[in-house]
């Protein structure tokens, strides 16, 4: 069951029209957020939101609505989806007017769906996902969510195609993200994720990890991995996002990894990021 929205109302599943010129349509020109309800309550609401805000000052864009009636609107549209998880996917364009590159007097449209979200849990954590490396060809804007994802998308296939789950990102010899997820190694108990540069997305998940191996006072290097470094001798590894929390990787490129063992420094960082994130 999925619920939508629309400008300013929710719209009937197989009623919904999309004008021909609406911007996000013909140049992705907008942004977006993904965030996750479990239970009813939100994960992060107010960290996506001002992530929201962040990344609309960046490319110049108004919002429709205040940061606390598009709150309003997202959880009345989680709550119409009757699930355990729900994520609601909500994008902000610069709205409809005949096709010009430059601004149009338009008004920013708000458009969202909700749907119920997969959960992953520790026994598939166990299993993990295997990734492959592919040349980062994106944007030196990858901070702002923005609506183009063509990279990600062409990468993700990529993946796909080789039986893999994730695409993760090299740019210059250095991991930088993946397709729609952040990534961690873990190297003689230190852990490594790339800095939050306007080359990555801050991934929200990203910042409660990082805030958890803090707080568990592990190490911690945000520093940029090499590609070497991340493919031949990281001990373990694993990408993070709102609908997967931790996902282990089992293997980069033709290199297995070990399934995680129960002494994973691992399973304490998901353990705490997960009470910072829902606390
Ligand atoms: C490119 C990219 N990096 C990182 C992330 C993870 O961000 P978050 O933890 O806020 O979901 C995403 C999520 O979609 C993404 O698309």
């Amino acid at each position: 069951m999925t619920v939508y929205y629309y400008k300013d109302r929710f719209i009937e599943s197989g009623q919904q029209l999309l004008p021909i010129e609406e911007r996000a349509y013909n140049f992705g020109d907008g942004i977006y957020e993904v965030v996750r309800f479990e239970r009813g309550v939100p994960v992060g609401l107010s960290e996506h939101l001002e992530r929201l805000e962040t990344s609309a000052a960046a490319v110049r864009l108004r919002l429709p609505y205040s940061l606390e009636e598009i709150r309003a609107i997202v959880a009345e549209a989680a709550g119409r989806v009757k699930s355990e998880a729900v994520d609601v996917y909500f994008q902000i364009s610069r709205g409809e007017a005949p096709r010009v590159h430059a601004f149009p007097d338009a008004e920013p449209v708000l458009a969202l769906f909700a749907r119920p979200g997969k959960v992953h849990t520790d026994e598939s954590r166990r299993v993990g996902v295997s990734v492959i490396t592919v040349p980062d060809e994106r944007w030196a804007n990858c901070y702002i969510k923005s609506l183009n994802l063509l990279p990600n998308i062409l990468a993700k296939q990529a993946a796909v195609e080789a039986g893999a789950y994730e695409a993760v990102f090299v740019r210059d010899g250095f991991v930088t993200e993946a397709s729609a997820s952040n990534v961690f190694g873990l190297h003689e108990g230190v852990f490594y994720t790339a800095p939050a540069e306007r080359g990555i997305l801050n991934g929200i998940t990203r910042r409660f990890i990082i805030a958890a191996i803090r707080d568990l006072g592990y190490a911690l290097k945000e520093e940029r991995m090499s590609a070497a470094f991340f493919e031949q001798e990281v001990e373990a590894a694993f990408i993070s996002s709102t609908t997967m929390d931790i996902m282990p990787l089992c293997a980069i490129n033709s290199r297995k990894l070990q399934p995680l063992e129960d002494t994973s420094l691992i399973w304490p960082v998901l353990g705490r990021m997960r009470e910072l994130s829902r606390g």
